[in-house]
Parts: structure tokens; C-alpha cells; sequence
């Protein structure tokens, strides 16, 4: 018998715990084991009825994530899942915690389910490019109806305990999941209540197989926020077989669908994305069993565009901060604009309505910043000038408790040199946030020279807390994800003058999967920003500075590099931009010629991949994988194409060098020669993802 799945007896009730720690993943041990026992339970006179239950936090979170790809191990899950559900004694599903993709449809084997009142039950396959393959497609739609069935599997999104009670998916909400289930247990047993085995009940069908629009409708309204993604069309495919294939050959479908989705790029790119993040919270050179501070009171400084969001993410961790700026005026105007920001969110029902006031209230104004001197971490958002960041540093380092820890959340400025301005520098890092600060989900970590390394892994829980994606990055300009950001900007910028418009580049970098392109995430930012900073530096960059000189600011102003009509965000080509690319590039006797969609794409991608591996020479960034979280998290680099260093793994740095060099020859820059680190593993034949193995 297995250790990791054990069987007790109450009376008549049989009770199969399931403990694999963490998330009781189910492996082949745990399949094995839960065979089993419901097999002896089964054949056991004594017993009436049968649980299973988990122990540790959570129910079954899945199958086991790490054993795809590998060969298959028996029992698989549906044959425990048909054992259970052809046992001639009632099985209750005992949920707590997350019953998540394998582990809930474990329970839809079960005759019966009773969850705790904060579990959560869903199929998240779609999330790693696959489909439910043990039954998920055909069971659920019958115990919820196929629109939320087709809803749940083709976003992934679970639902709670109270919905699934209302939609059928469980019989009843339970105080103690195990001991809740066996009460539950003695009253079917007490009442002989048939069976239910969901695979004989259609019920919850007909109507949708009456009027196939009620399903054609659900699917569309789900699939809708899908760009270029395999899976959730086959999640919704296959969720459709409840309608018109007979069960067992529909079961054959999903497992033949489910394994081609398994060998597909995009879904090992989903699945290196999944555990990338992991790895990226495990903070590397740090000593072993080094122990976050305890961080109780936050205290943000400046609320302007990312205060106001980083003080909006604590407050939708239900965490209170203190919001800090120079004056009432600037502050009320911080918290009027956060305010809108969460009646409009609720508005669309994001949030529920009374979320706002709540939130609201966790969010305290403060005008000085004398008002650090109780809090455990502070975070500096004022603006991105070193003389501002230094006197602010200087002031904190005079306020602020011993211990606390002091971040800025500077988008490029060297954190040393700031850190150098206080008497701690220990306790001096970065948080980098990303625009908008309460959506986006990464949090750059800098790690300055000398950050201590308990004040590193308190800056990686508290941004896990507040439900970020943490990576810790190095001083460097930009960081990790602007800096490579940069080597795009640069390539961008350049093809405009050898003959591409802003549109067709924009088409090909979404095409390819990004949320926005260079030109029109440029007219979002503002052009301005960087015209002013360019006049600064007394450098010229003769597009961009006619566009800023003709008024064209951006979306701020109706034009920059597109137009947009009145109120709309949506980029509108413009011939008098073209016009006026031309005529720059005539002034400077430049002629334009031809570009086409690959090149584009390769002088996007490469140079960026480029960075990522000078990046990786100067360990700004200790792993390829944290670089493919800072691009999937912080810039809406596409999911299924796992990020830039797995995306050029995938492309082949053989291919990546030729290209690189072919362009710095083509167009005479030296920035496009390939970094040592490119050329050392593409010689050798290597990818980036060998560094990770050592
Ligand atoms: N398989 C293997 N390992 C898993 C796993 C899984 N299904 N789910 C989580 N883990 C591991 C994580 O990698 C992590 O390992 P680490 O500590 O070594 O880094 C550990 O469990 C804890 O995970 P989290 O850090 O994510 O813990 P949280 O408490 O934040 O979240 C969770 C728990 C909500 C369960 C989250 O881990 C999760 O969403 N897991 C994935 C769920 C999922 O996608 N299930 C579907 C799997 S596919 C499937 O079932 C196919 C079937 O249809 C045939
Ligand atoms: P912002 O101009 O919107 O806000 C700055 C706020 O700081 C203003 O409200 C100002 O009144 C306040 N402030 C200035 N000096 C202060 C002081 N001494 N004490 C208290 N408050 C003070 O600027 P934004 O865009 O929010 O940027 C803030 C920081 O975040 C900058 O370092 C920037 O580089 C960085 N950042 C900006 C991103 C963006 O997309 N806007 C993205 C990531 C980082």
C-alpha cells in the first residue's frame, strides 16, 4: 500500500486521505494509491460509504504537472476515476482548498461532492495550452449545464464554493471537509440516496441540445480575450461533444485531444511559464534558511500614476499603507483619481459594489514624509530624477524606524547611488512596478551592492503577498525588461528611416502576440516624456522630435505616431505621418526601401534576445527563466511562446547569431553584434535553457 494515501474506517464510513504534499498533485503513487483503497474499501462489507479527503492545505491540485511528457505510469486517472465511479457505494468528494484540472475531476467521479465555504473548484488546464483529459469536458457540463461548463473550461477561471453549490457542482458547503463529507456520508447512507453518476445525467443538456445557440453562444463569449492560442478552441470543441457524441467515444476524443495538446509548443511554452514563476520567487545567493522581516505597516511616497497603483494593490490585498506626498493638493487629486479607478472597475462588476469604499479605506493620506516613522517598508514612487530620489532618501534615512526597509521603485536610476545617500544601505532596494501598478502583475526586485539578503527575501514575500510576480534583478540602466525594452526601441526607431512605417510594425510585433506595438505603446506613454529627455541630453532622434515639434504628443493630444478619433484609443494610420517620415528622411538624403515582415520581426526579437544574454554575462539577472517571467509579466509577452529566451531556444541561437550579424553588417551597428554568451552556446550548440541545468 502506498504512503502518500491511507484508509481508515468509522463505523461504516471508509475515509481515503490523500497526503502528498505540497498540493497533492496526483502522481502516480497518489493514483495508485486512491485505487486502491477505494478498491478495499469497496470489497469491505463493513463499509456503507466512502470519502476522500486531503490532508495539508489544500484538495487535489491536479495531476502532476512535472510527470507530463514522460511515460505514462498505470492506473492513469481515468481508470481510477471509472473505478470510483462504477463502485457500487456511494463516493463523496471531501473538498478544501483548491480542487483544481485532475483533482476536480476526481471528484466528478465521485457520486457526491461537499466543499469548505472558501474552496475553489475549476479546470485551469487551458492555462498550460491543454484540455481537461480525464473526463473534465464531458462530466462537468453535466453537473453544471454546458454554458458555465463550457465558461469554466475554456477560461480556467474556478469558481467558488457558493456558486458551485448553486450550479449543482456540490451538494453541500461543510464546516470540516472530511468530517463534513462523512456526516454527509451517514445521511446518504440513511436515506439510500441513488447514485449520481454523472456520466448517465443529461439532464442539464437538453436544452442546449435542443437549441444549439445556447452552447454556440457560451463558447463565443468565453473564447473571446483568446489571441492565437490552440487550447481554449479545443476546450470548447471538445465541451461541445456533450451534445452530440456518446460519452465513452466523446472520452476517447479528449484523450487523443489532450495528448496532441501535450506534444504542442505552445503548451510546453505554458508550462515552462508555470514553473519559471515558481523558480523566479526562490531567491537565489542568498544563505540558506535566510528569514524575511515581518512587514506589518507600508508606508508609499508620491501619489502619482504608480503610488496611487502600488497603494491600490496593497489595498486590494486587504494590507493598509500610508500614502505620502508633498502637499493636500496633490494628494487629494492621488486619491480622487484612485477612487474613479475602482468605481469604474466596479462598475464593469470586476470588483463587487461596496469593494471600492472598503479598499478606500485601507488607504490613509498623509502629507510629509515625517509620517514613515512607524512603518516597516517604504515605497518611493516620486519622480525619476536622482537629485529628487536622493533628498527623499536622505529624509527617509532620518524618519524611518531602524529595520525598515527602504525601496524605490525607479524605472532606471542606479539604486547604489542612491542607497549611498542613507546610513543603511542594507536595507536600501528597488521595487520596480509596472504601469498600470494595480494590473500588472511583476515586481522587479533590485538587488543593490549591498542589500542585505534578508531584506531581498522580505521585498519577494511582501510582492507575493500583494499577489505579484517578484524577479530579482541587478543594477544595471533599465534594469532587465527596459533595458531590453531599449534594444527594441533602438531597432524600432531605425526602421522607420530604412523604409518601414509605424504600422506595419505595429502589425507584425502583435501578430506575433504582443498586446501593442512599439509606435503605439509610444502614443500611449506620451512622446513628450521622451523629447523632453532627449533635449536634455542634446540628443536628436529627427523622426520622433518632428512628430513632438508638429504637436503630436500622442493619445494626449489625438496624434503622434497614429491618429485617434475623438475618445478612442484605437491607432488610425495617418499619410500625413508618412509624409512627414518621408520628408525627414529625404532632408537627411536617406533612401527609403522595402522591409519586409521578417525582417521586422527578427530586428524586434534578436536584438532584445540579444540584450537578455549580455544581461545574463553581467548576472543582472541570475537565470533565462526570470527574464521570461519579466517579459510574460510585465510587458504581455504572449504566454504560449514562453518568453524571449525560450522563444529563442525554440528559434535556434544558431540561426539568432546569423541573423544578428547579417543586420549589424546590413545596417553598420555594432550593437547587433552578438553577445559573447550567444555566441559561446550557439557554437556549442547549447540553449539558454542548459545554463539553467548547470
Ligand atoms: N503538479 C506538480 N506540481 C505542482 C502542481 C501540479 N499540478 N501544482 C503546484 N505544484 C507545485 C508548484 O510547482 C510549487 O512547487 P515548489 O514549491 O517546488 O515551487 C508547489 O506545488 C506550490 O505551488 P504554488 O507555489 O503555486 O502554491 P500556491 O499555494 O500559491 O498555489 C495552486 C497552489 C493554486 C494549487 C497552484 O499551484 C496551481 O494553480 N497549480 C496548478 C493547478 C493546475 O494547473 N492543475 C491542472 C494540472 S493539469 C491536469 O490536471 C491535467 C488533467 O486534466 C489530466
Ligand atoms: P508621477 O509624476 O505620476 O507621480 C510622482 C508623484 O510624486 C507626484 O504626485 C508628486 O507630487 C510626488 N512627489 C514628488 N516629490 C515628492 C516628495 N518629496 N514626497 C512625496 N511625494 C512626492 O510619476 P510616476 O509616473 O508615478 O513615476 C513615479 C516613479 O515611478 C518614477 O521613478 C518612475 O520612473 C517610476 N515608474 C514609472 C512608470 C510609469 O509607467 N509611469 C513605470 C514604472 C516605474
Amino acid at each position: 500500500m502506498s504512503d502518500v494515501v491511507k484508509l481508515e474506517r468509522h463505523d461504516e464510513v471508509a475515509i481515503v486521505t490523500i497526503n502528498s504534499p505540497p498540493v497533492n498533485a496526483l502522481s502516480a503513487a497518489v493514483r495508485r494509491g486512491i485505487f486502491e483503497n477505494v478498491k478495499t474499501a469497496a470489497a469491505d462489507p463493513a463499509v456503507k460509504a466512502i470519502v476522500i479527503a486531503c490532508a495539508g492545505r489544500t484538495f487535489v491540485a491536479g495531476a502532476d504537472i512535472t510527470e507530463f511528457g514522460k511515460p505514462p505510469q498505470s492506473p492513469g486517472l481515468s481508470e481510477v476515476i471509472s473505478e470510483i465511479e462504477n463502485c457500487s457505494k456511494p463516493v463523496i468528494a471531501a473538498i478544501h482548498g483548491t480542487a483544481l484540472g485532475g483533482g476536480l475531476e476526481l471528484t466528478l467521479g465521485c457520486h457526491f461532492r461537499v466543499a469548505t465555504k472558501d474552496a475553489k473548484l475549476g479546470l485551469p488546464e487551458v492555462k498550460l495550452g491543454l484540455l481537461p483529459g480525464a473526463g473534465g469536458t464531458q462530466r462537468l457540463p453535466r453537473a453544471v449545464g454546458p454554458e458555465l461548463g463550457v465558461k469554466m473550461v475554456v477560461t480556467g477561471d474556478p469558481i467558488g464554493a457558493s456558486e458551485a453549490l448553486k450550479n449543482g457542482l456540490i451538494e453541500e458547503i461543510v464546516e470540516g471537509p472530511a468530517s463534513g463529507a462523512e456526516a454527509f456520508a451517514r445521511k446518504v447512507i440513511a436515506e439510500k440516496r441513488p447514485l449520481r453518476l454523472l456520466r448517465n445525467d443529461d439532464s442539464k443538456l437538453a436544452a442546449a441540445r435542443a437549441d444549439r445557440t445556447i452552447f454556440t453562444n457560451a463558447a463565443a463569449a468565453a473564447n473571446k480575450k483568446n489571441r492565437g492560442m490552440n487550447a481554449p478552441l479545443a476546450c470548447a470543441e471538445a465541451v461541445s461533444w456533450t451534445l452530440d457524441v456518446p460519452f465513452d467515444e466523446a472520452l476517447k476524443k479528449e484523450r487523443e485531444m489532450f495528448l496532441k495538446l501535450v506534444a504542442d509548443d505552445q503548451s510546453k511554452a505554458q508550462r515552462y511559464a508555470f514553473f519559471s514563476e515558481r523558480e523566479a520567487a526562490k531567491v537565489q545567493n542568498v544563505p540558506e534558511g535566510v528569514k524575511p522581516r515581518s512587514v506589518e505597516r507600508v508606508a508609499i511616497i508620491g501619489a502619482g500614476t504608480m503610488g496611487g497603483g502600488i497603494a491600490m494593490s496593497f489595498a486590494n490585498a486587504g494590507i493598509p499603507v500610508t500614502l505620502i506626498e508633498t502637499g493636500q493638493e496633490q494628494l487629494t487629486r492621488g486619491l480622487g483619481i484612485m477612487q474613479k479607478n475602482y468605481e469604474a472597475t466596479a462598475a464593469r462588476g470586476g470588483i463587487p459594489a461596496d469593494a471600492p469604499a472598503k479598499r478606500m479605506a485601507l488607504i490613509t493620506g498623509k502629507v510629509g514624509l515625517e509620517n514613515v516613522k512607524d512603518v516597516d517598508l517604504v515605497i518611493e514612487a516620486v519622480f525619476e530624477t536622482m537629485a529628487i530620489k536622493k533628498e527623499v532618501f536622505t529624509a527617509l534615512d532620518a524618519y524611518a524606524k531602524p529595520g525598515a526597509i527602504l525601496a524605490s521603485n525607479t524605472s532606471y536610476l542606479n539604486i547604489d547611488e542612491i542607497a549611498a545617500v542613507t546610513k543603511r544601505p542594507q536595507d536600501v532596494l528597488g521595487m520596480h512596478f509596472f504601469s498600470p501598478a494595480n494590473v500588472m502583475k511583476l515586481c522587479e526586485i533590485v538587488r543593490a551592492d549591498k542589500t542585505a539578503p534578508d531584506a531581498l527575501v522580505t521585498a519577494v514575500a511582501v510582492a507575493r503577498k500583494i499577489a505579484k510576480v517578484p524577479a530579482v534583478v541587478g543594477v544595471s540602466d533599465g534594469f532587465v525588461g527596459n533595458r531590453m525594452l531599449a534594444a527594441r526601441s533602438k531597432q524600432s526607431e531605425k526602421l522607420l528611416f530604412e523604409g518601414a512605417l509605424p504600422q506595419q510594425v505595429d502589425a507584425v510585433v502583435t501578430k506575433f502576440g504582443m498586446p501593442m506595438g512599439p509606435f503605439a505603446m509610444g502614443d500611449l506613454a506620451g512622446l513628450d516624456i521622451g523629447w523632453r529627455s532627449r533635449k536634455d541630453r542634446g540628443i536628436t532622434s529627427p523622426i520622433a522630435d518632428a512628430l513632438c515639434e508638429a504637436g503630436r504628443f500622442g493619445q494626449k493630444t489625438g496624434k503622434g505616431y497614429y491618429k485617434y478619433e475623438a475618445g478612442s484609443r484605437v491607432p488610425v494610420p495617418d499619410p500625413e505621418v508618412e509624409k512627414l517620415i518621408d520628408d525627414t528622411c529625404r532632408s537627411l538624403g536617406l533612401t527609403r526601401r522595402a522591409v519586409s515582415d521578417q525582417e521586422i520581426l527578427e530586428r524586434m526579437m534578436y536584438p532584445m534576445i540579444n540584450e537578455g544574454a549580455r544581461i545574463l554575462e553581467e548576472k543582472v539577472a541570475s537565470r533565462p527563466s526570470d527574464i521570461d517571467v519579466i517579459w510574460l509579466y510585465g510587458y504581455g509577452w504572449p504566454i504560449y511562446r514562453g518568453g524571449p529566451m525560450f522563444y529563442a531556444d525554440q528559434v535556434g541561437l544558431k540561426q539568432i547569431v546569423e541573423r544578428l550579424q547579417f543586420y549589424a553588417k546590413q545596417t553598420n551597428d555594432p550593437s547587433l553584434e552578438p553577445a559573447a554568451l550567444l555566441k559561446k552556446l550557439a557554437d556549442e550548440g547549447k540553449t539558454f535553457a542548459s545554463l539553467a541545468k548547470g
